[in-house]
């Protein structure tokens, strides 16, 4: 099955914990995509959503769907989105497409967080994929300093701008066997706006896409 198949089939999995009212929170990234498009074909009618990008929000408008401000609401009764990598305590990596900030603003405001891959998002150890971190502009050049002195290698997203107007440094090299140590000391470094690593907060639910069908962990 193609990896594109496989979004679709999870993202279709995911609809059975949306119902007709509710305010959706919406991630970011190829895989959300392909959840908007079966929500559109689904028949469900949301009350309205929340979304954590601009790209997100386009998208949810087209097919009809009212996206409001987080400070319109409350808090939200579920949260949809993909990442970048799953390990098996349901931690992630997020922020491959850069809108992290509000995805763990969108997760944190949310009661059920539910995360949708493919198989080849999941892995024994987070760090693979190189860690996603927003950075204020005028403190890139000390932030990267900080990682290098945790060992990490980071590196400027050339060209990119996030919807915040901020940086990403993409960071090679970090340990992350203790991922909730690594996401406290990273949130420490002043001019750091968010790191990827959502692992205080990690998902409730993480339904993955298999060749054989879709696991729920
Ligand atoms: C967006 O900033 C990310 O956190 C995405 O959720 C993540 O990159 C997954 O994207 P894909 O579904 O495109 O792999």
């Amino acid at each position: 099955m193609s990896q594109q198949r496989l979004k679709i089939e999870v993202a279709r999995a995911a609809l059975k914990y949306v119902e007709d009212g509710m305010t959706l929170g919406v991630g970011t990234g190829s895989t959300v995509n392909a959840f908007i498009d079966e929500l559109a074909s689904s028949g469900v009618r949301l009350e309205a959503a929340v979304s954590s990008s601009e790209e997100t929000t386009q998208r949810l408008e087209k097919i009809g769907v009212r996206v409001i401000d987080l400070n319109q609401t409350g808090d939200l009764e579920l949260y949809i989105d993909g990442a970048d990598e799953v390990d098996e305590h349901k931690r992630l990596i997020k922020g491959g497409g850069g809108a992290l900030t509000r995805e763990k603003i969108i997760a944190a405001a949310s009661r059920k967080f539910v995360c949708i891959v493919d198989a080849s998002k999941c892995v024994g150890v987070l760090g693979e994929f190189p860690l996603p971190i927003e950075v204020i502009p005028m403190a890139r050049a000390m932030v990267s300093r900080k990682l290098v002195g945790m060992g990490g290698r980071p590196e400027l997203r050339e060209g990119f701008t996030t919807d915040n107007g901020n940086l990403i440094l993409d960071v090679r090299n970090l340990d992350l066997v203790d991922p909730v140590r690594v996401e406290n000391e990273i949130n420490q470094i002043p001019g750091v706006v968010t790191c990827g690593l959502f692992a205080k907060r990690g998902a409730d639910v993480v339904l993955v896409a298999t060749e054989n069908g879709i696991e729920s962990r």
